[in-house]
């Protein structure tokens, strides 16, 4: 950058806005508001690579500045100051788009790096656009294939989390994909060049899972002979996925919850404070917010990691993308087995979509492997398919009785009918129609309706 940015701080009392501008001229540009109206006048003349703005204020809050900034075209990278126990607002605040919060009184060091990275996540960001809207092919996206409304949202939450240093949750059944969404979002960040390191949580004990994050000191316990890096110390400046995190003993998600809050930690044994800058994603198949409520997790992590919830849906709700993953899968893993991609009986197909993929996605590939490795013809039919698949869809491809149509075709017709009305407001149309919008979702798909402007 030829000037340097320019940096607006908000804040209504005047010595913490003072000791910032103090602390941030020379390396920035810096002009000061004293509450959010004053910031929005300026911004009418002015413009700002980053908002360092107060939370709460007499006028116009911190978070009304925010929704304001967000909605212009040249948006400001929004960083909130906080004082303490408003964390749950700020965290509100990053889902609405603000980048980062800092709490009062400010660490001037933690400051000075946030800005640093943010500045320069924008100008990988604004590049990574560009390319990415190139890049994207029409039946999916970074390798997750879907054309189903639902992965559609699902691509879109990637797309607006993936350049931020927001924490995702993301939820779903075995095998539909958590682990290559986390991939996804990390390929699609600007850390994509800084380490991509998964942790199984589930797998270890919790002492060894411990060391295995953190680390430990020679010495430590019994067996650790010499010192070793934890995980987050090998993810530093790339991402950490926390693969089954809904597992995690308790002990061991209080020190979690101080990473994601300090960026720091110390190894098992060890007293040398570690900083880090990781970009943490979780996945889980359970109800977290379940366990929550059992107490077998604590809420205060629970909202630290569903700062962006990212939930998959189960493969059976989505059958059109069926289609699209079964042709895949046939092409890629006939190319891997040096074999001719097969074709498929339409009735094959019928059945395919009528099953219910209990184990979503992998149960798919799984499926689809075996009729390639082990098919002789250039032509796959149903008798080909395994038993389970073909018993299992039997009941789904019953042909419908006369009254059952009936009703069908009245249901769809009800939902059409709400999503014209609402102009495709999905949450608007579920509301008047008494189901939930997953539902809704489901029913969209089922009926092949299409919603444009819900995308
Ligand atoms: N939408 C998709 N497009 C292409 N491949 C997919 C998709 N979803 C899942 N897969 C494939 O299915 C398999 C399982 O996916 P993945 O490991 O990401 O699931 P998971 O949700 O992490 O499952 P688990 O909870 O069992 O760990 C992988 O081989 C993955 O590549
Ligand atoms: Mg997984």
């Amino acid at each position: 950058m030829s000037s340097r940015p320019v940096i607006l701080v908000v804040d209504d009392e005047k010595n913490t806005r003072e000791g910032l501008v103090r602390a941030l001229r020379g390396e920035y540009a810096v002009a000061e508001a004293e509450n959010g109206q004053r910031a929005l006048e300026w911004l009418e003349t002015h413009a700002a690579d980053v908002v360092l703005t107060d939370l709460r204020m007499p006028g116009l809050d911190g978070m009304a500045l925010l929704s304001r900034l967000l909605g212009r075209d040249a948006k400001p990278i929004v960083i909130l100051l906080t004082a303490y126990g408003s964390v749950e607002t700020a965290v509100e605040a990053m889902k609405r788009g603000a980048y980062d919060f800092l709490a009062k009184p400010v660490n001037l060091d933690r400051l000075d790096l946030l800005l640093r990275r943010a500045l320069a996540e924008r100008r990988l960001g604004d590049e990574n656009e560009r390319l990415k809207a190139q890049l994207d092919s029409k039946y999916g996206f970074e390798n997750i294939i879907g054309t189903s409304p639902a992965m559609q949202e699902v691509f879109a939450t990637i797309r607006q989390a993936a350049p931020t240093r927001a924490t995702v949750l993301i939820q779903g059944a075995s095998g539909t994909g958590k682990e290559l969404v986390a991939r996804a979002l990390h390929q699609c960040s600007p850390r994509r060049d800084g380490p991509f390191i998964p942790v199984h949580c589930a797998a270890l004990a919790p002492t060894l899972l411990e060391s295995e994050l953190f680390g430990h000191e020679k010495g430590a316990f019994t067996g650790a002979v010499e010192r070793r890096r934890g995980r987050f110390e090998l993810a530093d400046g790339g991402t950490l996925f926390l693969d089954e995190i809904g597992e995690i003993d308790p002990a061991l998600q209080v020190k979690i919850l101080r990473v994601l809050e300090e960026r720091k930690f110390e190894r098992v044994g060890g007293t040398e404070t570690i900083h880090v800058d990781v970009r943490l994603v979780a996945a889980t198949n359970r109800d977290l917010r379940a366990r929550v409520a059992e107490g077998a997790f604590r809420e205060d992590l629970f909202y630290r990691l569903h700062v962006v919830n990212l939930t998959l849906p189960p493969l059976r709700e989505r059958t059109g993308d069926v289609v699209l993953l079964a042709q895949h899968y046939l092409k890629t893993l006939a190319a891997e087995n040096g074999k001719k991609p097969p074709a498929i009986s339409p009735e094959a197909m019928d059945v395919l979509q009528a099953y219910a993929w209990p184990g979503n996605v992998r149960e798919l590939r799984n499926v689809i492997e075996r009729l390639v490795v082990l098919g002789t013809g250039d032509r796959l039919t149903v008798a080909d398919l395994p038993a389970a698949v073909r018993d299992g869809a039997a009941g789904g491809l019953a042909i419908p009785s006369r009254a059952g149509r009936v009703l069908r075709d009245a249901e769809r017709q009800l939902i059409a009918d709400a999503l014209r009305r609402h102009r495709d407001n999905r949450t608007k149309a579920a509301q008047d129609l008494g189901i939930s919008r997953r539902t809704l979702h489901r029913k969209i798909n089922e009926f092949g309706l299409r919603a444009p402007g819900d995308a």
